[in-house]
């Protein structure tokens, strides 16, 4: 018999759902976005994240219960992000999960957002060999596993201070790009030079394996600062402050070359830090795969220099599978509903659940 699994998700800024056929067969995908109600802000305000998520649970999940045409009664068991993220975005992915469980008598399982993410390329890649490596690259997480086999990971590197997506973020907001930074700085670093401005790379003390972003953070803010000439940048900035929506040519007419040789040489560091250590992990731990995912997965640039590496087989997401979604939620949950690993009522949001 097909097992339909539910999955919900809600840990961050999207409220989503999607109902995976056996692990591997995405019958529906539902996703919310919030990106409107924070992009004003510069990056997601809990507190508003919480409302958006009370009202768009109930609809993003019946859209997806009719979207696979499966009614409540149909599903295999109901799979819900219960950390880490957001403690009051996860709270309503939750309990809402919990009351369908409980009214319709079908079972609960607790997922890893970071385990989904993961699954949002083994989903699509069930050839994947362990060992792999696999680096998980999002807004909120800068995580290096070592895979050994199926469901058994080993945290073997991360970020000290900022998440990739995070240094993205506060370089496009430093230079007037808005709110999420990483889509605007991937589309316009093809026009600039890469090589223009040399940033050193980041040396870490201890484990070699982990990372650094906020060195890197704070050299883009010290360029800024020394390009200040007869505050041209601070025109420049505010002209871009006032676009909104921009298209990849309105940023263009509003970014002189300097400012996209200088982001193009942002995102070739980043993307060199993350694949070096990639690298080193595939390595240590003799594999021949490695998993990037996560929202910086979707990274033109970076899935381009991968493809470049030899010796090693990268996988990345489809790219609506890069950015949150609960596919990768309910495609995570199959081997746990093989295993019968099932969540009780009692489940709680665990705002820094770890994987390891
Ligand atoms: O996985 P995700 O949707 O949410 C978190 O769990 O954080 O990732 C969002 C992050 C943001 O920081 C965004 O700037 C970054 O992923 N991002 C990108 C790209 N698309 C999204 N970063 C670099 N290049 C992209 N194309
Ligand atoms: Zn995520």
């Amino acid at each position: 018999m097909q097992t339909n699994i539910l999955g919900i998700e809600s840990s961050c800024d999207e409220t989503a759902a999607a109902v995976v056929s056996d692990g591997e067969q995405i019958r529906s995908s539902v996703v919310a976005s919030q990106l409107a109600t924070h992009a004003k802000y510069g990056g997601v305000v809990p507190e508003l994240a919480s409302r958006e998520h009370l009202r768009a649970i109930v609809p993003v999940v019946r859209q997806a219960l009719v979207d696979a045409g499966v009614e409540l009664h149909d599903l295999s068991a109901i799979a819900v992000t219960s950390g880490p993220g957001l403690v009051g975005s996860l709270l309503v992915g939750i309990s809402y999960a919990k009351a369908l469980s409980y009214a319709s008598n079908v079972p609960l399982i607790a997922i890893n957002h970071v385990e989904g993410h993961i699954h949002s390329v083994l989903l699509e890649n069930p050839e994947v060999r362990f060992p792999a490596g696999a680096l998980v690259v999002s807004g909120g997480h800068t995580h290096l596993f070592e895979i050994r086999a199926a469901g058994e990971y080993r945290l073997i590197g991360k970020t000290r201070d900022d998440a990739a997506g995070e240094a993205f973020d506060k370089v496009a907001k430093l230079l007037g790009f808005g709110y999420p930074g990483g889509p605007v700085i991937d589309k316009l670093a093809p026009f600039g030079d890469a090589t223009a401005v040399r940033f050193s790379p980041v040396k870490m003390k201890g484990n070699p394996l982990d990372f650094s972003f906020s060195g890197l953070k704070t050299a883009v803010l010290r360029w800024t600062e020394r390009h200040d000439v007869n505050a041209d940048l601070r025109e420049e900035i505010q002209r871009r402050k006032q676009l909104r929506k921009a298209s990849v040519d309105d940023w263009l007419k509003v970014t002189p070359q300097r400012t996209l040789d200088l982001l193009a040489s942002f995102q070739r560091t980043v993307i060199e830090e993350l694949l070096r250590r990639v690298n080193l992990a595939a390595e240590e731990i003799g594999a021949e795969s490695a998993i990037i995912a996560g929202g910086v997965a979707s990274n033109a640039g970076l899935r381009k220099q991968a493809l470049a590496y030899n010796g090693l087989r990268f996988y990345f997401p489809a790219p609506e599978l890069s950015t949150d979604n609960a596919a990768m939620i309910a495609a995570a949950a199959f081997p746990k509903f093989q295993a019968k690993e099932f969540a009780g009522l009692e489940l709680k949001a665990q705002a820094s659940l770890v994987l390891a």
